[in-house]
């Protein structure tokens, strides 16, 4: 019997579950035996495999995180480590490996391709910073979860007539921050893409009070140049000349554990059934991504160690909105 595994690899992203679910039936109705690895490479490296029917991926899909586990494992990017990750695959007759991450994971897929494996790629990550997939898995849940942490923000920031920096995650993306700044009518964002000084920060703060604003919600990427602690820090030393009732709010985690929304899940089961017909068509080293509302392949080639551009029609809107 054909044999596959998958792996969830780098960070967890709502919605991985309804991959793994996906991949375990179709590839059983496509004639695999589908083993799971568990922790990512990490435990492929080691060998640490589990047999995965269609009984064991029941009542999974509304879990966020991932019931396999997940790790960033350092040692995938070395020539031994693929050497003995692909070994062990070798040991237990396995040829094909779906991986289910988002960018550094998908540099290890190209990684193990480049060595002769079958290995397709799900686009996920709530970054969603990946070429090669217009949106990723975790990103929409993500966004959900931290724009309810700043609508109850606003309404404390009203209140008291504050300013808030609030930081959401996103690596060196400003995809969360825009998307999220934007949704919820963020008086001001900040993002890794238009590095901006504190100074010109403070400005839009307080055009947005002389707008009759009664608060100001800052929402700041973690990558930015100034990120929230830093620009708190400038705010303060400062806090004479500016006048800021400021509170700062850093999300950081709570954004990945949220119950995946519908469209992480049916983002999910759609890239993991093209995963499933890539390998039953032969055509490994790719990514599955969803681009302009279709389901593509891309060669991992295409995809490691490049990042996605963030559309600059957003930054330009969320202004002209935040007026
Ligand atoms: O890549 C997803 C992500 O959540 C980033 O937004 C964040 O910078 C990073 O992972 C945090 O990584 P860790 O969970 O390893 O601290």
């Amino acid at each position: 019997m054909k044999r596959l595994a998958v792996l969830t690899s780098g960070g967890d992203a709502p919605g991985m579950n309804s991959a793994i679910r996906a991949i375990v039936r179709l590839g059983v109705a496509s004639g695999f035996e589908v083993f799971g690895v568990r922790h990512g490479y990490t435990g492929l490296i080691a060998g640490d495999f589990v047999s995965l029917g269609s009984r064991h991926v029941g009542g999974v899909m509304e879990r966020g995180g991932t019931f396999l586990g997940t790790t960033r494992c350092l040692d995938l990017m070395t020539e031994a480590g693929q050497e003995q990750a692909l070994g062990r695959l070798r040991d237990r007759g396995i040829h094909d490996l779906v991986v289910i991450g988002g960018g550094g994971s998908q540099s290890g897929s190209h990684a193990l391709s480049c060595r002769g494996l079958s290995v397709v790629g799900v686009a996920s990550t709530i970054d969603n910073d990946i070429v090669g997939s217009d949106l990723t898995i975790g990103a929409t849940t993500a966004i959900d979860v931290a724009l309810e942490s700043v609508d109850r923000l606003r309404v404390t920031a009203a209140s008291h007539r504050r300013v808030f920096l609030v930081e959401v995650m996103g690596r060196d993306c400003g995809y969360l921050a825009a998307n999220v700044g934007i949704a919820s009518g963020a008086e001001v964002i900040v993002v890794p893409e238009s590095p901006v000084e504190p100074e010109s920060i403070a400005m839009d703060i307080h055009a947005a009070y002389e707008r009759g604003k009664s608060h100001a919600i800052t929402v700041v990427a973690e990558g930015a140049r100034y990120n929230a602690e830093a620009l708190a820090d400038y705010f303060r030393r400062h806090q004479a000349r500016l006048g800021f009732d400021l509170r700062v709010c850093k999300l950081g985690h709570v954004q990945r554990g949220g119950a995946p929304g519908v469209v992480d899940r049916m983002l999910a089961i759609r890239l993991s059934a093209a995963a499933i017909a890539q390998i039953d068509a032969g055509h490994t080293g790719v990514l599955v991504g969803s681009v302009e509302g279709k389901i593509v392949a891309t060669p991992l080639a295409e995809v490691a160690g490049r990042k996605k551009r963030l559309d600059p029609e957003l930054l330009k809107l969320a202004r002209v909105l935040a007026q």
